[in-house]
């Protein structure tokens, strides 16, 4: 996979622009509040059509109404425009011109790796689920559906246990037993491969500690219906749905301990750092493609080992983007960020064939 080129307008505090992308590593560098993170969100954005942002509205310009991001991007040997236009809380989508959905987008096509991804490690269960969950769907459009299926249920269910409908239980209890079960089933299987490719990667980066991945779940497919029916009066009085893989945990197991109470803060970026290689690992088997890898803020909180590590990532996909507030090493193209604006500095030679990098100001 390879972003040829991306373009924004009213995107955060970015400047209108186009950048054109080289193969390999592109670094990017400039000072706090330059417009880095907003680069590689914006490039994620346009190329998975995905943001954990829950207000779209964030990303619009202040003072503007609507934003816009466009991809143009190498798939396979063949070329595609992927748009994305943000206004009004909502989100379009356009693949070559034509309207579509989230899921149609190429769902191999990027990993992002951040900071923040230790909050997967520290933070509460419902991180680290929104981890497994927005992989497995990336993964198969099946469980995407399932998923969004078994959440409309619940919030359905909760309103009619909120509501004291105790007569309409069955009906619920049987469409979230069967959408549960599909679930905890795909989880379980998608697991044992995540789990030796997190294992690998924890490895890898020279932790002597070894990470193991477990579910940690609230019923069992086997159990479900019977601890829903158990659980009824509890439920009524709560008013909200008590078992299901809504409420399941992805356990990290650093050495003996669960890494969300024992990790220091850098052995918890390491299990983050790993399970984002996983992440990549599995997309790129799962589509036989390696997708774009962006990489933000590629010195925080590490040591030089496993900066090394990002850096080796970064240099073994086609494509990468990497910031920092200092130059990335060995990169193919080195933009330097300030105000919003990516203005090139000429680091190496071209490769023969290979165009220049430069920057188009709408
Ligand atoms: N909707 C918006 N409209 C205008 N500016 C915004 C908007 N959202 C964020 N910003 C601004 O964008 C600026 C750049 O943010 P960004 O997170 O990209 O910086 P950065 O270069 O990654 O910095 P750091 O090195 O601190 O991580 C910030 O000053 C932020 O206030
Ligand atoms: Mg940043």
């Amino acid at each position: 996979m390879r972003l040829d080129s991306l373009s924004t307008l009213n995107y955060r505090n970015l400047a209108p622009c186009t950048l054109l992308f080289p193969a390999g590593v592109t670094g990017v560098f400039g000072e706090n509040g330059a417009g880095k993170t907003n680069l590689l969100e914006a490039a994620f954005l346009a190329l998975t059509g995905l943001t954990d942002v829950t207000r779209l509205e964030q990303l619009v310009q202040q003072g503007e109404t609507e934003a816009y991001v466009r991809a143009d991007l190498e798939s396979s040997g063949s070329l595609s425009v992927q748009e994305v236009g943000l206004g009004r809380g909502r989100r379009q989508l356009k693949v070559d011109g034509v309207r579509v959905r989230t899921g149609d987008l190429p769902r191999g096509s990027a990993v992002w790796i951040r900071p923040e991804d230790s909050e997967l490690v520290f933070g509460s269960p419902s991180g680290r689920r929104a981890f497994l969950d927005s992989l497995l769907s990336r993964l198969s459009a099946r469980y995407a559906e399932v998923l969004s299926r078994y959440e409309r249920t619940v919030s359905q269910r909760n309103a009619a246990l909120r509501g004291g409908e105790e007569w309409a239980m069955h009906v619920w209890d049987e469409s979230l037993v069967r959408l549960g079960t599909e679930i905890m089933t795909t989880r379980r299987r998608a697991l044992v491969r995540l789990n030796e490719l997190a294992g690998e990667a924890n490895a890898a980066l020279g932790s002597r500690k070894p990470l193991t991945l477990s579910l940690a779940e609230s019923t069992t497919p086997e159990a479900y219906a019977q601890d829903l029916a158990s659980r009824r009066a509890e439920e009524l009085a709560r008013g909200s749905t008590a078992t299901g893989p809504h409420r399941d945990d992805l356990v990290l197991t650093l050495g003996d301990f669960p890494a969300s109470e024992y990790a220091s803060r850098g052995e918890g970026r390491t299990v983050a750092l790993a399970l984002r290689r996983a992440e990549l690992e599995l997309l790129a088997e799962r589509f036989g493609e390696r997708p774009v890898l962006l990489i933000d803020d590629f010195s925080a909180e590490l040591d030089p080992g496993r900066r090394a590590f990002l850096l080796d990532l970064a240099a073994s996909v086609p494509q990468a983007i990497v910031t920092g507030t200092e130059r990335a090493p060995g990169a193919a193209l080195t933009l330097r960020a300030h105000g919003g604006r990516f203005t090139p500095e000429v680091t190496a030679e071209p490769l023969p064939g290979e165009p220049l990098a430069e920057e188009v100001r709408a």
